[in-house]
């Protein structure tokens, strides 16, 4: 039987994450994960699933043990706003959906953490460890021995070169990409197609090639 799956979120990430079910559901037969709704404190309806509930009705949902939750809010430049939210939650990791399509390459010894999750076409390689709840999304390269923090956020086409690391609720925006052992700083960016070639301090966002500094996260 499935486990049942609430995405917290909306059409952006929640809808990724529940369309990545889908595909493993019809094209690949892998049937782990069923989403039953969304939790979105705006909306009634997400990409056609029911919206159940707000992040208040949280600790009521919790009381259903038998569903699971799958992290997909990411407020782009607002990671210390994010982490906020998820920590008010106070969601067990054992109640976490970790889930990841077909298609995904994932090494050996390679630890993925709690409510991870990765899309489509991506590989995340040997010996590296992904903290809770980071979303690694489709056709992202993370290379060997790299760790990121929890709520670690890949877009699309992020390489992150072996050894380089990201922080607590970093994010790596489309195409960015790490040279080997840089350090991203907690709560801190790397730009859309930004190549960081050295360590990104905590809560600075940077841009371009060489990446320099644009400006720091907000903190609301
Ligand atoms: C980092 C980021 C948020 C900055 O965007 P922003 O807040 O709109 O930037 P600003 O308005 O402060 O821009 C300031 C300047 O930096 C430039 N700039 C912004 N992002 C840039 C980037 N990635 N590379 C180079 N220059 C950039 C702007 O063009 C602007 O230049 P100007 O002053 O000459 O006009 C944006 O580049 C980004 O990465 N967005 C996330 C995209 C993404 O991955 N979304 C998630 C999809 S799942």
């Amino acid at each position: 039987m499935s486990k049942k799956v609430v995405i917290i979120g909306g059409e952006g990430n929640g809808g990724v994450v529940a369309s990545c079910i889908e595909d493993n559901r019809n094209r690949f037969g892998d049937t782990e994960w069923e989403v039953i709704g969304f939790i979105n404190d705006f909306e009634t309806e997400v990409d056609g699933y029911p919206v159940i509930g707000k992040l208040a009705d949280i600790p009521k949902l919790l009381a259903e043990t038998d569903y699971y939750f799958s992290w997909a809010i990411h407020l782009v430049g607002r990671s210390v706003k994010t982490m906020e939210m998820f920590n008010e939650v106070n969601i067990p990791d054992e109640r976490l959906a970790t889930i990841i399509h077909k298609s995904a390459f994932i090494g050996s010894k390679t630890e993925i953490g709690p409510g991870c999750m990765v899309m489509a076409g991506s590989y995340v390689g040997p010996l590296t460890k992904l903290g809770k709840c980071t979303f690694i999304m489709a056709n992202c390269s993370i290379g060997h021995n790299v760790t990121t923090g929890p709520l670690c956020h890949c877009s699309v086409g992020t390489i992150m070169t072996g050894y380089s690391s990201l922080g607590v609720c970093a994010d790596m925006a489309i195409g960015a990409a790490c040279l080997a052992y840089v350090k991203v700083g907690d709560y801190a960016m790397v730009g859309a197609r930004a190549l960081a070639t050295k360590d990104v301090p905590e809560k600075e966002i940077h841009v371009g090639t060489p990446a320099k500094l644009l400006k720091r996260v907000r903190e609301d």
